[in-house]
């Protein structure tokens, strides 16, 4: 998909950080582009800025962890974008400092819900919108650099799992979707410059509400030295334009991820061929 202007996109996760960022980098490429956020006046308040900058924007309130709010989000996308070509399931969540024996099942519910079945309901529910113009679309899926290694000290084994399984759906996504000119990408960041470190303000009620924990202090010093999220987004674009389907953003993120690879070829480097 190179020609984005008067095409529609869906952003989520828009109200703040990386998925602002790049719906304004959309909007700024000419594309109508639906700002969704489970804060519903925050994400409000970034369309409204989106439109004062001359980008045709709307806002909508979704919570990706709950299929019928997806669905509904989708045919709202429907009826206030038309066409839609892209989109960005981005909304995520932190889930830091915590041992995988003290991830309680709430915990589980809420990391798993946010960062993979909202990747899931999203794909489930924006895709059709794409496929029935047939015009092409491409989508890109968020998952980070601990997508593809579990980061030693930081106690954050409930949210590798979680991005780990998003790694995993885009790459099948992207075999299914081979040849139907609609492209898939998965963003990898490292350390980015956003509000993550305050996920836990906006857990819902339902799964436990909001909380702090100081053992996720860490996280707000980790990310405040992170990458601006214009920055992320400008990657995304190129990559939506050149259909490329690693979206990283950090080099260091090479060493890590090739010390795993080097561990799994010398377990396999051990086994006598068949
Ligand atoms: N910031 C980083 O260092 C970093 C690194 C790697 C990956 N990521 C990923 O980037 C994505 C965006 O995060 P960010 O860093 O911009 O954080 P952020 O907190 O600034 O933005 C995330 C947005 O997602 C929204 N959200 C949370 N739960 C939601 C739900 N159930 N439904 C709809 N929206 C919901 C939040 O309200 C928030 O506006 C996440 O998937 C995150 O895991 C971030």
């Amino acid at each position: 998909m190179i020609d984005l202007k008067g095409k529609g996109a869906v952003v989520t996760g828009a109200a703040s950080g990386i998925g602002r960022a790049i719906a304004f980098a959309l909007g700024r490429a000419g594309m109508k582009v639906a700002l969704a956020d489970i804060q519903k006046d925050k994400v409000e308040r970034a369309a409204a800025e989106a439109r004062g900058a001359g980008i045709d924007a709307v806002s909508l309130a979704v919570d990706v962890s709950d299929d019928g709010s997806v669905a509904a989000a989708a045919h709202e996308i429907d009826q206030r974008v038309g066409k839609l070509h892209i989109a960005i399931n981005n909304a995520g969540i932190a889930f830091h400092g915590t041992p995988l024996q003290e991830t309680s099942a709430t915990d589980w519910q809420w990391v798993l819900g946010v960062n993979v079945l909202g990747v899931i309901n999203c794909t489930r529910h924006f895709l059709p919108l794409i496929r029935r113009h047939g015009e092409g679309g491409h989508v890109v899926n968020t998952a980070s650099g601990s997508g593809f290694f579990v980061r030693p000290g930081r106690k954050q084994g409930a949210y590798a799992v979680s991005k780990f399984a998003v790694v995993a759906f885009s790459e099948a996504l992207e075999i299914e979707l081979a040849g139907t000119g609609i492209g898939v990408s998965v963003l990898c960041p490292g350390a980015v410059d956003t509000e993550i470190h305050g996920s836990a303000r906006n857990r819902p009620e339902h799964l436990g509400g909001a909380f702090e924990r100081p053992a996720e202090a860490f996280l707000k010093d980790l990310t405040s030295q992170g990458m601006a999220p214009d920055a992320v987004a400008q990657r995304v674009m190129e990559a939506i334009r050149s259909d490329a389907f690693y979206i990283f953003t950090h080099a260091s993120l090479r060493d890590p991820i090739e010390a795993r690879h080097r561990r799994i070829m010398a377990a396999l480097d051990r086994i006598t061929p068949a």
